[in-house]
């Protein structure tokens, strides 16, 4: 098959770009100037680059295009006619080391479905330009090494335009008298293209200020829709904590007088960090009670913190080339996780982080698509923007902390962000940055920004030993993987006293590790990666009883949730593996955390919470989806009937006469949604009353969606009521609608498929939205059960959808693929119709190279 389509696509296979043929830009652009004439049906852009020729080669100027054409093209203020166009770029031949290069074309926003470059969303236009979206508004060397200075004139229609707004400060404004106006922004901070953008449209202001530490005022504005400014403010907030953090942990200040955020409603991603012009998705600024959950609450404070602390950690300091993505996005990811630590409770966070990184880039890892955090090669780089890079790059920056602690860490932040102010750089300055601030040898630590997989260490005691043994799994084109340096934090309880000795950092650099054992003491209780240290899979010989133990002593409160963790596991593959298992060890691990008046109720709502049905997946050699839902709702079910009495307690204790919006509320309402969620699989019958009378009582969006799904997922009478009136009362609201979406495709009602199938058709359904295609495709491909149905109609499902969305915005469409990549963790029947849908989407005429190299990496 692979040959056959290597033979047959020759032609048409896209290129395969290689981190080894880096070379540095033939020409820099120390300034450009752009003027925007703005309008949603055609936009004329007129660029003039200044030109320098980088190092002694004679090499003509090259500027990437995509889908455009040159209305004309001076060099030097004359017409040149020399240019040619080659794979959209427009290469000009120039004489002498300097040249002035002024083009023009012509854009037609309101007809970019991509939703990259220059397009209309709603009545705004906006860019995004990350990775390569430059190229389709101008012709440029799109690079992030290429830095320039950046004056940008826009000229709009004023009615529909009022508001103009680009990167830096506004240096210029003013009425044409024919209703058409005008602004000039200018950025002295030089920038690579990707960070460009400019809005143009209607939009209302929550203004704020602050004071940086060296006493500077910043005039920060968030930018909506008048009608949605009430829901600014958390966002605000959010901002405003996240420059007092920068400047408290990091030391760093903000360096412009003006710091803008626009929402618009289509966006490919969550959020861009344009210099002082950062543009979000409208679902990670509006947030108020009635609309958003206490889960949006927290995205958005914790996308606002991301995008704004990019502003050194990608745009003061950015990356040489795509490769070093982890550079700015591992970094950034893992100081706005520090972030949203600070804000509320730490261990929540820290539990939420490792869910999500298990639940993404575990999977990834252990798939056709893994990747190292650095990558080698890729066809197209916006299929690059992974969890490995992010959440991945995010655990290694971590582990560079634990090893070095806190102040050294510090040290060496604070040496890269000096050396490499105002250039891109890489990872390698990065880790070298580490090791010259604190002296110590990161050698072989290097290592995990080469290496693919999650590595997997087997730990037993032996006697007087602890034997810990680590193997990195093969992955695509990486095989027999040396060691790597791996900070294992663990301690040795004594379960006769439920202490330990200490909480120890061990650093693996082998393949095998002994640890003598404290001599005379009877076989301990093991607690190993604490605070899970280093992003691996542990193996080991531990007991349902020592698990139970943890799960009430460790003093670690991420030690002590993965103890339950494990107990759950366990019990739930031995039930999909011989058909029961015997649910009392977790039924009173459980029993003894809600009854612990002394834990966190947020803590608590996560400890008591069944691994997803997609992890338990994880764990076994072949996927059962039906064998794991039976099981998993079995012991649901047991846990809900057995402490019927606790979680009916826990409701009533957690209830609040009304919202307030705290970490202790916050909390609350987590704990005593999971109760309803036990409440409802203990009592099938009477569970849509309880539901219904929530989700019609509610003050909150966190309560109300909650009712909602528990009642999605079952047959009561209340059901289809909730669905009308939650779609009756938020029809209005996108970001509402996308959960009225979400939760129907995620169900677990035998109906399912047919409901995804009619929603396809819904009038309120449109590929064009970005939110709306995740809320149907991306959320129901994440519901195990269903997208594998045995029949493969959920595959088709997905296939079609893709195949429809790809011509309209292959970005989106790739990013939805990989589900449909796992075939290798089913049965065979399965595995045939998950790789007949891949064939089918390959063999699609006019395919994307997005869509083209997840799917045939996929198959390979
Ligand atoms: N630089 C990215 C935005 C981006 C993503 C551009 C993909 C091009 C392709 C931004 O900083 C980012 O990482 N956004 C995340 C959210 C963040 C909190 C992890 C996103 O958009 O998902
Ligand atoms: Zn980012």
């Amino acid at each position: 098959m692979g040959i056959m389509l290597t033979v047959q696509n020759a032609a048409a296979t896209p290129a395969i770009i290689r981190r080894e043929d880096y070379t540095a830009p033939d020409w820099l652009v120390p300034q450009i100037d752009l003027e925007f004439d703005l309008a949603a049906a055609a936009t004329q852009v007129r660029a003039q680059l200044r030109l320098v020729r980088n190092g002694a080669h004679d090499r003509p100027v090259r500027l990437d295009g995509d889908g455009l054409t040159p209305l004309s093209v001076l060099r030097d203020g004359a017409v040149a006619s020399d240019w040619t166009l080659v794979d959209g770029a427009l290469i000009i031949p120039v004489m002498g080391d300097v040249a002035l290069i002024e083009t023009v074309v012509t854009l037609a926003p309101d007809q970019n479905t991509q939703l990259m470059g220059l397009y209309a969303s709603g009545g705004l236009l906006c860019t995004q330009c990350e990775a390569e979206g430059f190229r389709r508004i101008t012709f440029f060397p799109d690079r992030p090494d290429v830095l320039s200075r950046y004056r940008v004139r826009m000229t709009a229609d004023k009615a529909h335009y009022p508001v103009l707004l680009g990167n830096g400060d506004c240096t210029g404004s003013g009425d044409l008298g024919d209703g058409r106006h005008w602004a000039e922004w200018t950025d002295p901070f030089p920038k690579p293209s990707y960070l460009f953008a400019l809005v143009a449209g209607q939009l209302a202001a929550n203004r704020d200020q602050f004071v940086t530490m060296s006493g500077k005022t910043v005039d920060l504005a968030i930018w909506v829709a008048e009608a949605d400014l009430p829901k600014t403010q958390h966002a605000m907030d959010a901002l405003k904590a996240s420059m007092a953090w920068d400047e408290r942990v990091y030391g760093r200040e903000y360096d412009l007088g003006q710091f803008n955020i626009v929402a618009v409603a289509d966006f490919n991603f969550g959020a861009m960090e344009n210099k002082s012009l950062n543009i979000f998705n409208s679902r990670y600024i509006l947030a108020d009670p009635e609309t958003a959950t206490d889960l949006d609450y927290d995205a958005v404070a914790g996308v606002v913190a991301h995008e704004y602390f990019h502003n050194w950690s990608g745009n003061r300091v950015t990356c040489r080339d795509w490769f070093q993505l982890s550079l700015k996005e591992g970094f950034t990811v893992f100081r706005d996780q520090c972030f949203s630590a600070d804000q509320g409770s730490a261990a929540v966070k820290r539990i939420e982080d490792v869910r999500i990184l298990r639940a993404a880039q575990f999977p990834e890892d252990a798939g056709p698509l893994a990747h190292p955090i650095r990558p080698d090669s890729y066809i197209e780089i916006s299929n690059f923007y992974t969890a490995t890079i992010y959440n991945k790059g995010a655990e290694i920056i971590r582990m560079l902390n634990t090893l070095l602690g806190p102040e050294m860490f510090r040290k060496g932040t604070d040496l890269y962000f000096d050396r490499h102010d105002g250039t891109a750089a890489t990872c390698e300055d990065f880790v070298r940055a580490m090791e010259d601030a604190s002296g110590q040898d990161l050698a072989q630590f290097r290592l995990w920004y080469a290496t693919a997989g999650t590595p997997r260490l087997t730990v037993r005691i032996a006697d007087d030993r602890l034997i810990i043994d680590q193997r990195v799994p093969d992955t695509p084109g990486q095989t027999g993987k040396p060691p790597l340096m791996i900070p294992l934090r663990l301690a040795l309880f004594d379960p006769a006293t439920g202490t330990h000795g200490g909480d120890r950092l061990e650093v693996l650099t082998k393949a095998r590790t002994e640890i003598a054992l404290p001599a005379g003491s009877g076989r301990p209780v093991l607690s190993i990666n604490r605070g899970f240290a280093a992003p691996i899979t542990v193996e080991t010989d531990r007991t349902s009883a020592d698990l139970a133990f943890l799960s009430a002593h460790d003093d670690d409160p991420f030690g002590r949730y993965e103890a339950m963790q494990q107990l759950m596991l366990d019990t739930l593959v031995t039930a999909v593996q011989t058909g029961s298992a015997d649910h009392d060890p977790v039924i009173a691990a459980v029993r003894t955390t809600l009854t612990n008046t002394a834990l966190d109720p947020a803590f608590v709502g996560e400890a008591v919470l069944l691994p997803s049905e997609a992890f338990i997946g994880d764990q076994l050699e072949v996927v059962d989806p039906d064998a794991i839902h039976a099981a998993r709702e079995a012991l649901r079910c047991a846990l809900g009937t057995t402490l019927s009495d606790h979680w009916d307690a826990a409701y009533r204790r957690h209830a609040a006469d009304h919202f307030v919006y705290s970490p202790e509320a916050k909390g609350a309402r987590r704990l005593r949604n999971v109760a309803l969620g036990y409440l409802a699989a203990a009592r099938a019958d009477d569970a849509g009353p309880l539901a219904f009378a929530q989700f019609s009582a509610a003050d909150n969006m966190t309560d109300r969606l909650a009712a909602l799904g528990t009642l999605a997922n079952g047959d009561a009478p209340e059901r289809s009521l909730a669905l009308h009136s939650f779609y009756d009362r938020f029809r209005d609201n996108a970001l509402v609608i996308d959960k009225w979406f979400a939760t129907q495709v995620m169900s677990t009602r035998a109906d399912t498929l047919a409901v995804v199938e009619a929603l396809r058709t819904h009038p309120d359904f449109t590929l064009h939205n970005p939110n709306r295609v995740r809320a149907l495709a991306g959320a129901f491909s994440m519901n195990q059960l269903h997208f594998h149905a045995a029949d493969g109609a959920g595959y088709r499902l997905l296939a079609d959808l893709l195949l429809a969305l790809d011509p309209i915005n292959p970005q989106t469409a790739a990013k939805l693929l990989p589900p449909l990549g796992r075939w290798r963790r089913f049965d065979p029947a399965r595995q045939a119709l998950m790789r007949a849908q891949l064939e089918r989407i390959l063999a699609a005429p006019g395919l994307s190279k997005d869509l083209f190299e997840q799917a045939s990496k996929s198959l390979a």
